[in-house]
């Protein structure tokens, strides 16, 4: 069984980011042949400085290392290190329908907010298509805004298969209900782009400030809150430590908890679960040959597997 999923580097990674994608992820390297990369041509799309795509690039990856990713599991590398998904990318785009790319909410969302939009960013989904079919990928580990993403990949690589013959896998997406969508500190979905997030790795004091800055209401520290399970702090707390989380609701349903209590909760709790990937990520950080070594190593054994399943598309389609 192949897992394959990616990571665009653009700008520090957060916590819906880990629980939504990158956990999920390396929990299923145990499971299966995984492919893990980091999507620098798509970042190609709204990321327009060359040299914060480089740092992006290189945190992206410690933070990924960091997290749990075992190179000696997964292969890990960067997407353009296989240059061979672009020229999938364009026999998968003669099949791809304009009408299928246009309810794509990555580049209606964008469109719709005036954010002028270039081709490439219209044909983001047929790439990921490529990204994820050329090599063989049974499952996708994403967070729910993905799963479009997938279902088109579906879509095209069924027409592909119709018009030349069964060439591709069918892949599946793989989405963990719980921490689908996890919240930003305004209670929006936490995006890189809405300037939401908590950052995985970040400055200690910042992120106290940002967290204990998270809007509350005006009751009373010792009033009951029948409606608990809807405070944002406590649906933090839920994805980091589920049982805490549950605690922590029955105590602020009961009325004697105060949201300065509840929000310092949940920074210690946020801080204390990423202890470990801190002082690994320092060390990694100090050592950046080494990263760069894991991505070389990776990217020779993804590509050996992309040639092959590109052959085979070339073949089908009678360009050989
Ligand atoms: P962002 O919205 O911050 O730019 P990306 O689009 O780069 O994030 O997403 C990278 C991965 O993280 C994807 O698999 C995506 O589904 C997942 N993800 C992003 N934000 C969240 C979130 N708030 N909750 C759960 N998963 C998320
Ligand atoms: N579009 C994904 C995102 O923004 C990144 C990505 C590119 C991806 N290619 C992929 C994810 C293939 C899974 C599979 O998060």
């Amino acid at each position: 069984m192949r897992i394959l999923s990616g990571i665009q580097p653009s700008g520090a990674l957060h916590i819906g980011n880990y629980f939504g994608m990158m956990r999920p992820a390396i929990e299923l390297q145990a499971k299966g042949e995984a492919f893990y990369f980091i999507a620098d041509y798509h970042s190609m799309t709204s990321l327009f400085d060359a040299a914060e795509r480089r740092k992006n690039t290189l945190d992206v990856a410690l933070d990924f290392l960091a997290c749990g990713l075992d190179p000696k599991r997964a292969v890990f590398f960067k997407q353009s290190d296989v240059p061979e998904v672009c020229e999938l990318s364009w026999l998968l785009s003669t099949l791809t329908p304009m009408g299928l790319l246009q309810r794509a909410h990555s580049f209606k969302d964008k469109a719709d907010k005036g954010i002028p939009v270039n081709h490439a960013l219209f044909a983001y989904p047929v790439l990921m298509a490529a990204d994820i079919l050329i090599y063989d990928s049974n499952i996708v580990p994403v967070g729910q805004d993905q799963k479009q993403h997938v279902e088109m990949t579906r879509d095209i690589a069924s027409k592909f298969n119709e018009q030349y013959g069964q060439t591709f896998v069918i892949p599946e997406p793989q989405i963990r209900e719980a921490v689908a969508k996890v919240p930003g500190i305004d209670g929006e979905k936490m995006s890189k782009s809405y300037g939401n997030t908590i950052e995985i790795f970040g400055d200690e004091k910042a992120l106290r400030k940002k967290i204990m800055a998270i809007k509350m209401d005006s009751r009373q520290p010792a009033d009951p809150k029948p409606d608990a399970d809807q405070n944002l702090a406590i649906q933090l707390l839920k994805v980091i430590n589920a049982g805490t989380g549950q605690e922590f609701e029955e105590k602020l349903r009961a009325g004697g908890l105060g949201y300065g209590d509840l929000k310092k909760k949940l920074f210690e709790v946020y801080w204390e679960y990423f202890a470990t990937a801190r002082a690994k990520r320092a060390e990694l950080a100090a050592n950046p040959d080494y990263v760069n070594k894991v991505l070389g190593e990776g990217a020779m054994k993804a590509r050996a597997k992309a040639m092959e399943v590109l052959k085979r598309a070339r073949k089908a389609s009678g360009l050989e």
